[in-house]
Order: structure tokens, then C-alpha cells, then sequence
């Protein structure tokens, strides 16, 4: 999953930050899917990692997230966005993995629920998909 992450970042494209971040997903059935940031001129349009993989996931025709891996760039923790936070919580489980991971392999793994504690999710709605 790392080899996967760390291609996708070779990938991403980061032209304004220059911070390039590759992300992937593993799936119930065992399917990986990766992602990487898309940035945009109009900045707000950016898109994170997570973001793009959970799209090819979805795409793919899973929605059931086991094991996250996020390599970003430099020596600090990447750890996912709030916003990421919350859209891992849509296909995970609180106690689903998320390693924070450079080239050279697992930096620290948080439990989604320790990342989005008391997070609103789709157990808060009538989910009809
Ligand atoms: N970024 C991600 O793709 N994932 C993260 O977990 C943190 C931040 C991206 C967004 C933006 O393109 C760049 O990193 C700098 O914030």
C-alpha cells in the first residue's frame, strides 16, 4: 500500500504548494485504490489525496474502507485534513487504521475514531444507498 501511495504522490500535482501527497485505500474485498492531490488556479478547487482515492474507490464499486495509507512530503507527520477526517468517517469504521507513512515506511497509525472523535456520520442519517 505504501509503493502504491508513494507512485500516486510521484503523480500528484501540486504545482502551488509544491507539498505532493499520495494516498491509498484498501477495501473489504481487498481491492486497493490510490489518489493523489489535484490542485487547482482557483485555489479552493483543490483536491486532497484522500479525496481523489475515495473517488476511484467509489468509482470502483466498493464503499467500505479497512486500511488507510497516507504518504505526504517532508519529515512531519501528513496526517488527513478535517475534511478528510470526515470523508474517510463515510466508508470507515472508527477503529479503521490510518497510517501516516513517508517513502521510508510507517511513521505513527492512528484509529480513525481518534482522528474525528464524536464525528457525525452517516449513522446520524436515513442512508438509502
Ligand atoms: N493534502 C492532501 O492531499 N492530503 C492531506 O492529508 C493533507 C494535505 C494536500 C492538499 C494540498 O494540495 C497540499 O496537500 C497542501 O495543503
Amino acid at each position: 500500500m505504501i509503493r502504491h501511495a508513494v507512485d500516486a504522490r510521484e503523480a500528484a500535482y501540486a504545482p502551488y504548494s509544491q507539498f505532493k501527497v499520495g494516498a491509498c485505500i484498501r477495501t473489504a474485498s481487498g481491492k486497493l485504490f490510490s489518489g493523489c492531490n489535484v490542485e487547482n488556479a482557483a485555489y479552493p478547487q483543490g483536491q486532497c489525496a484522500e479525496a481523489s482515492a475515495i473517488g476511484a474507490m467509489v468509482a470502483g464499486g466498493e464503499l467500505i474502507i479497512v486500511e488507510v495509507v497516507i504518504v505526504g512530503s517532508g519529515d512531519e507527520l501528513c496526517t488527513p485534513c478535517g475534511g478528510c477526517r470526515q470523508r474517510l468517517n463515510e466508508f470507515s469504521k472508527s477503529d479503521t487504521p490510518v497510517h501516516v507513512c513517508g517513502p521510508e515506511g510507517v511513521r505513527e497509525t492512528f484509529k480513525l475514531g481518534d482522528l474525528l472523535p464524536h464525528s457525525f456520520g452517516p449513522n446520524n442519517l436515513d442512508k438509502k444507498n
